[in-house]
C-alpha cells in the first residue's frame, strides 16, 4: 500500500518541528514553536481533525503517525523546556553573582567623646597616676551634704534659692562636687585619696562663662601629716600633666567655708609661658597676667572632719586638703574655646574638632 500523502507530510512536519524545538533559544521562542506546531491552529491539529474525512483504510495509519508525531513533539518540547529553564537559571545565577570578597559598605564613622568627657578622663588618669581613687556621687543631694556638713552656717548666702536649685526643703541639685568629700569619708576610714568628677547645677543665666549645668572634679586627700605643701605639689603635678612640663602653680589666699586656710590656685599661663606677652601685645589667654586662675582649694576645715569623726576622722590626728576645679574651664583653656555655651550647643562643626 502506497504511503498516504498525509503520512509523508507528517514526517516532514515532525522533522521541521523537531528542528524548530532544538533551535528555540529561550522559553518564549519555545512557546512560539509549541503554538505553531502543536497549537489549536497548527497543521498537525488540522491533520488530526481531518482524519475522519480520510478513506477508512488510511485512517489508522495516518492517525497513528499523527499521534506519534504529537507525542514525540510533546516530549521534545517538555525536555527542551527543562533544558532552557536550567540554562536560564544558571545564566541568572551567573549574572547575580555576589563577590563576597569585595569590601562592604564603608562603616559609618564612629562617634567620639565630647570634649568635656575627654578632659574628665584625662584628669582622672592624672589623679589615678598619683594614687587617687575615682568616685562618683549623687547629683540630687541633701542640703546636709551640700552645705551643712561642709560648714556652711544656716544663713550662708549660697544656700539661698537664688544660688541653689531646691528640689524640696532639704534636697538640692548639688552646687558643687564637695558634698562627696563628706560622703567619701563616711564610707571610708583615713587615709583617703579620692577624686570625684560629676555634674553640678547653679541657677545662672547662660553667658560666655556661666551655664546652669557644668562639671567639676573634686579632690580630697586626708592622712596623718598632709600639709599645704602636699597640695601645692599635687596641683603642680596636675598642671604639668594637663598643660605642659614647665608649669608652675601659685596659691593665693581665698575663702571657702569648708577649708581653712583656703586658697585660689593659678597656673602659669601655658600660652605665653608666664610672660603675659604675645609679641608686643598682651597675651589674650591670661589677659597679660602670666597666671590663669584654675581652681579653689584648701586644707579641710576641722569642723568638716568633726562631722565624720565616727568614721575615724579625728581632727587631732588627721588632716588633709581638698580642691575643686571646673572641667569646662580646663577644656576651654586648653583648646581656646571662647564661649562656654559652645560646648553645649551641639554644633558638630565645634564638636568634631575634639574627641578621640
Ligand atoms: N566647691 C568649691 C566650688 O565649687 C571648690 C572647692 C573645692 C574649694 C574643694 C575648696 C575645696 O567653688
Amino acid at each position: 500500500m502506497a504511503e498516504p500523502a498525509a503520512t509523508r507530510r507528517l514526517e516532514e512536519l515532525g522533522a521541521e518541528a523537531e528542528a524548530a524545538v532544538s533551535a528555540a533559544g529561550d522559553l518564549d521562542e519555545l512557546e512560539a514553536v509549541r503554538v505553531r506546531y502543536l497549537g489549536r491552529r497548527s497543521e498537525l491539529t488540522a491533520i488530526l481533525r481531518s482524519i475522519r474525512d480520510l478513506p477508512p483504510e488510511e485512517r489508522g495509519a495516518v492517525g497513528q503517525a499523527a499521534n506519534a508525531v504529537r507525542s514525540r513533539l510533546d516530549e521534545l518540547v517538555a525536555a527542551r523546556e527543562t533544558d532552557l529553564e536550567v540554562a536560564e537559571l544558571e545564566a541568572r545565577l551567573e549574572r547575580d553573582r555576589v563577590d563576597v570578597t569585595l569590601p562592604g559598605d564603608p562603616p559609618l564613622p564612629a562617634g567620639h567623646l565630647h570634649l568635656v568627657t575627654e578632659i574628665r578622663r584625662e584628669l582622672e588618669d592624672v589623679f589615678v597616676g598619683l594614687g587617687y581613687q575615682v568616685l562618683e556621687g549623687p547629683e540630687i543631694e541633701y542640703e546636709y551634704y551640700n552645705f551643712t556638713a561642709l560648714n556652711h552656717p544656716p544663713s550662708h548666702p549660697a544656700r539661698a534659692p537664688q544660688d541653689t536649685f531646691y528640689v524640696s526643703d532639704t534636697v538640692v541639685l548639688r552646687t558643687h562636687t564637695s558634698p562627696m568629700q563628706v560622703r567619701a569619708m563616711e564610707a571610708q576610714e583615713p587615709p583617703i585619696h579620692v577624686v570625684v568628677p560629676g555634674r553640678v547645677y547653679r541657677p545662672d543665666t547662660p553667658d560666655a562663662t556661666h551655664v546652669p549645668m557644668f562639671h567639676q572634679l573634686e579632690g580630697l586627700a586626708i592622712d596623718a601629716d598632709i600639709t599645704l605643701a602636699d597640695l601645692q605639689g599635687t596641683l603642680r603635678e596636675f598642671a604639668r600633666a594637663m598643660f605642659g612640663p614647665s608649669e608652675e602653680v601659685r596659691l593665693r589666699p581665698g575663702y571657702f567655708p569648708f577649708t581653712e586656710p583656703s586658697v585660689e590656685v593659678d597656673v602659669s599661663c601655658f600660652v605665653c609661658e608666664g610672660t603675659g606677652a604675645a609679641g608686643r601685645e598682651r597675651c589674650s589667654t591670661c589677659k597679660g597676667e602670666g597666671w590663669i586662675e584654675i581652681l579653689g582649694a584648701g586644707m579641710v576645715d576641722p569642723n568638716v572632719l568633726a562631722y565624720v569623726s565616727d568614721s575615724g576622722y579625728d581632727p587631732e590626728r588627721v588632716q588633709g586638703f581638698a580642691f575643686g576645679m571646673g572641667i569646662e574651664r580646663i577644656a576651654m583653656l586648653k583648646h581656646g574655646v571662647p564661649d562656654l555655651r559652645m560646648l553645649w550647643e551641639n554644633d558638630v562643626r565645634l564638636l568634631e574638632q575634639f574627641g578621640a
